[in-house]
């Protein structure tokens, strides 16, 4: 078999973590996830942040007009706040989790949790629930410490809740993943560019603006550890890609906002990692059946097919600047095939 007729098909690949915000920013990238995925769980963090039933059925609305005709399911959030049961209760069949930031620790996170002792009330109802909670699991503490600090409130959690599904988003340690065979009840999401830069890419040379991100890329060690339990399909592991746009101002900015946007390259870019450690036999679980096997979802059906011609990446989609702008990655997506379903 020659190298430009190799093809990968994944099954309805599921994206775990992400932004598709508002408005033009929406119209311009939610498209380009829902051409490529079966599913994705999307975040809360907009402004207002999503945190009532009001707010949610109408951003899911606004997401159904810019997904289309393509064959995608948004799997919601809301942000996390001292919920009352009942508002839990009505909350349910709309979302999939709760996401919870401490304040001000990333993006429109500034109405997060202060004081985790206050919110174990509203945790608690989210365990008898069974509604996963989704934590952005950073500390105040030096940057690059940030989300060793925070394992412990980890382990307290998965010790005080034990049956409360806690998903690590978005982790990039090695500790992190040691947690997750520590612990039954956690699980974590990684990201594309967790998987593939360290610090040395953002601020080693030039400072590179669209690789600064929150939770910040830490050591090559760390990079190594998240590696190898991806490409092994850690069965606790699912991929999230953190897609998080900002349009080119806010990113070439002196204070520029942290997100790097990975829609429209995510599934090429982890076909060409996964390939270049021999592990596409893996891709399939990390992408798409750990994450139906740990929330128990059943995504719509899409085979997306991915060939070894290479992809040259925009440099910009509307305002936005890719990962990988101008480059070329050696995958691309040739076709997708989904279920067409047949009322009579
Ligand atoms: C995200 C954003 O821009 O909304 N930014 C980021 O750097 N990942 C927020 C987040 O997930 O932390
Ligand atoms: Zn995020």
């Amino acid at each position: 078999m020659t190298n430009q007729t190799k093809q990968v098909v994944i099954n309805s690949p599921l994206d775990m973590h992400l932004h598709f915000r508002e408005g033009a920013m929406a119209q311009t990238v939610i498209p380009l996830t829902s051409h490529a995925f079966a599913g994705g769980v999307i975040m809360p963090n907009l402004v207002p942040v999503v945190d009532n039933l009001e707010r949610l059925t109408g951003y899911l609305q606004e997401i159904k007009t810019n997904v289309g005709q393509d064959v995608f399911e948004p799997y919601m959030t809301v942000f996390f706040k001292n919920y009352t049961y009942q508002e839990l209760e009505q909350l349910k069949p709309y979302i999939l989790g709760v996401k919870l930031y401490p304040a001000g620790v990333t993006t429109n996170s500034e109405n997060g949790v202060a004081a985790l002792n206050h919110a174990e009330a509203t945790i608690k109802y989210l365990e008898e629930l069974e509604i996963p909670l989704l934590v952005h699991g950073e500390t105040h503490g030096f940057v690059m410490d940030r989300e060793k600090l925070f394992l412990p409130i980890f382990e307290h959690l998965a010790q005080k809740f034990p049956q409360l599904k806690i998903i690590m988003e978005h982790i990039t340690t090695a500790e992190a993943i040691s947690l997750l065979d520590r612990y039954e009840n956690i699980y974590a999401t990684v990201t594309l560019h967790h998987l593939i830069i360290t610090l040395d890419d953002l601020a080693g040379g030039l400072l590179r603006p669209h690789l600064f991100c929150k939770p910040i890329p830490k050591r090559p060690e760390d990079r190594a550890a998240l590696l190898d339990a991806a490409i092994k399909a850690h069965p606790k592991l699912m991929f999230g890609s953190d897609s998080a746009p900002h349009p080119l101002d806010k990113k070439e900015a002196c204070g520029c906002a942290a997100g790097i946007f990975t829609a429209p390259i995510a599934l090429q870019a982890l076909v060409e990692l996964f390939d270049r450690h021999q592990a596409i036999a893996n891709l399939q679980a990390f992408v798409s059946d750990h994450a139906q096997r740990i929330y128990g979802i059943q995504p719509p059906q899409k085979s997306v097919t991915l060939v070894a011609t290479p992809f040259k990446v925009p440099s910009m989609y509307g305002t936005v600047t890719p990962m990988f702008a101008n480059q070329e990655i050696s995958w691309s997506i040739a076709r997708i095939d989904t279920a067409i379903s047949c009322s009579l």
